[in-house]
């Protein structure tokens, strides 16, 4: 089928299903609630919406572990409820991607289960199985010293078949054997199941993980927590694998697909998406402006580093340019929310609007998180009953046996836990937000700051941060150089200023963000006097220019988007 790369022009719209809302009073988001939401999502001005997923599971990794790929975790819905939310999402010209999470599956799934049965099971080679040894007690020890990246070793033990299974997520999240064509298979008819409904694609769960090196060897690089990682991330037939579903499935459907690849790199990107033949995926998910404030993970905090940040974001500009497309975002649900992060609380409504504009001008596709858009911000947890996360509990439950102090490890967890992103959406000023009714009590308990931050107060400030992203989005769809212009980035060595022009023939922007909160002084790039640009967009009322001496004064988290035609 001939491509037009609509999805070129998208711009999607996140949706964690458990948190977004509660359409049938339960205290857990659903798809009723989609369907009461979608509205107010196609006023955002997206075209698209991302569902993580909505598939049965028992929730170890909240819907990341799967134990039926073709219906509906009864939470949310049923089939009849989601094809009524996919027809209302394609009536107000939205598409919809689904979350395929083929690396694993949940210990729940069928397959998994009869796998576990017997070593001549047919679905016992569905998984990757292997042989332990034995310490000098006899106890059975696991067959390679790989860690889990969530809970402990990345083996479990069957008694009743003398065998490891390999998780490199959760324990209840046994890895699919890839290698297997009859799994490979189960995959295609998993897609062609949601392509067929009228999906639009998939974002495809840490789809680089699904090929391990041959005879799995201990990882004798010490890297705690990640020993392992190395064997399987990028591993020998992830091209191979992903060539076939693109031919036997993908490319018969109008679809697109955003890979999710942890850790990867420019070179290592290009093999999947760039564009011609031998492309396997339309875009990925990177990682690299995620680590401004940490080393490889969250969970390695660090002081937020500007210049990071900007070079990761122009690497990836540069060096995808005029080869491959890439994904935008600052947000989902896998990291605190950005405004605590990247921004400010005390700047909060500048800083949300600004980390806006960092990256919603860029060339690529852009994904706005649920709550994003309103400025939601991390919460606070007393203590570690309030975390519900697999990993943020693994991460407690270490630290605190290596001895750390419990204040210590509640402040990293406070820092770099994910749930800071998974409370419930805030809705309005009523109780529980507007997520689920008053006197039900939500799933996971609500952001306390929601009186104040709440999509119902956005809707009434005409300079609010909802408005804000309405604004920008329009605008980037409006302006052809958003999608078509080079990138260019200006003051790399500033520690303040984030300065990124995009141009074409007849059209230029200019994008100025003052990451800081005080004033800055910056010269203005050359040949983007601010005088002869139109000012499009940005955060404070007004907007002085240049001073005598040459210097743009620029307020604390200011931002402003320049056109210039
Ligand atoms: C990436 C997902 O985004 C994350 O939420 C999940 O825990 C892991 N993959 C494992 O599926």
């Amino acid at each position: 089928m001939e491509r037009n790369r609509w999805y070129k022009d998208a711009v999607f719209y996140q949706i964690w299903p458990r948190s977004f809302k509660d359409g049938n009073g339960d205290g857990i988001g659903d798809l009723w609630g989609v369907l009461e939401k979608l509205d107010y999502i196609a006023s955002l001005g997206v075209t698209g919406i991302w569902f993580s997923p909505l598939y049965v599971s028992p929730q170890a990794d909240y819907g990341y572990d799967i134990a039926d790929y073709k219906a509906i975790n009864p939470e949310y819905g049923d089939l009849d409820v989601f094809q009524q939310v996919l027809d209302g999402a394609h009536a107000r010209g939205l598409r919809v991607i689904m979350d395929l999470v083929v690396n694993h599956t949940s210990s729940e799934h069928p397959w998994f289960k009869e796998s576990r049965t017997s070593r001549d099971n047919p679905y016992h080679d569905y998984y990757i199985w292997r042989d332990g040894g034995r310490d000098r007690e006899g106890n059975p020890t696991p067959p390679n010293n790989w860690d889990s990246l969530f809970e402990g070793r990345a083996w479990e033990y069957e008694p009743a078949i003398d065998q490891w299974y390999l998780h490199v997520f959760a324990k209840g999240q046994p890895d699919l054997n890839m290698d297997n064509p009859a799994v490979r298979a189960e995959v295609e008819d998993i897609m062609r199941f949601w392509l067929d409904m009228g999906v639009d694609g998939f974002r495809e769960d840490v789809i680089t993980f699904i090929s391990k090196v041959e005879g799995m060897p201990s990882d004798h690089l010490m890297v705690p927590g990640a020993r392992g990682l190395r064997f399987y991330e990028n591993g020998p037939h992830v091209h191979e694998y992903l060539e076939q579903f693109r031919d036997n499935v993908l490319s018969h459907y109008d679809c697109m697909t955003v890979g999710e690849a942890p850790m990867i790199t420019p070179d290592k990107a290009l093999p999947f998406i760039e564009e011609g033949p031998n492309q396997t995926l339309d875009m990925m998910f990177t990682f690299e402006h995620m680590c401004a404030d940490c080393l490889f993970t969250d969970y390695v905090p660090l002081p937020f580093n500007l210049r990071k940040l900007k070079g990761a974001f122009s690497k990836w500009q540069k060096e995808l340019d005029g080869k491959a497309w890439n994904a935008l975002y600052i947000e989902n649900h896998d990291h605190p929310r950005v405004v605590s992060r990247y921004g400010s609380e005390a700047y909060r409504v500048e800083s949300a609007k600004l980390l806006a504009a960092s990256y919603l001008f860029q060339k690529g596709t852009p994904f706005v998180y649920q709550g994003q858009e309103i400025g939601m911000t991390n919460t606070h947890f007393g203590s570690i009953d309030e975390v519900p996360d697999v990993s943020a509990q693994n991460q407690y439950r270490n630290r605190m046996a290596s001895g750390a102090k419990e204040s210590d490890v509640m402040a990293l967890i406070n820092r770099a836990a994910r749930d800071h992103s998974r409370t419930p959406v805030q809705w309005s000023a009523e109780e529980n937000a507007g997520f689920c009714p008053a006197g039900v009590e939500p799933w996971f308990a609500v952001n306390p700051n929601y009186h104040g931050i709440n999509v119902a107060a956005a809707e009434e400030g005409e300079d609010s941060i909802l408005n804000f992203y309405r604004k920008a989005i329009a605008l980037r769809r409006e302006l052809p150089v958003v999608r078509e212009g080079s990138y260019k980035e200006f003051k790399r060595v500033s520690n303040e200023l984030y300065v990124y022009a995009r141009e074409m023939e007849g059209q230029r922007l200019l994008v100025i963000c003052n990451f800081a909160d005080h004033e800055t002084l910056m010269r203005p790039p050359a040949g983007y006097d601010p005088s002869l640009g139109e000012l499009r967009l940005g955060n404070y009322d007004d907007a002085p220019g240049t001073r005598p001496d040459g210097f743009l004064p620029l307020r604390p988290w200011e931002c402003r988007v320049y056109v210039y035609e």
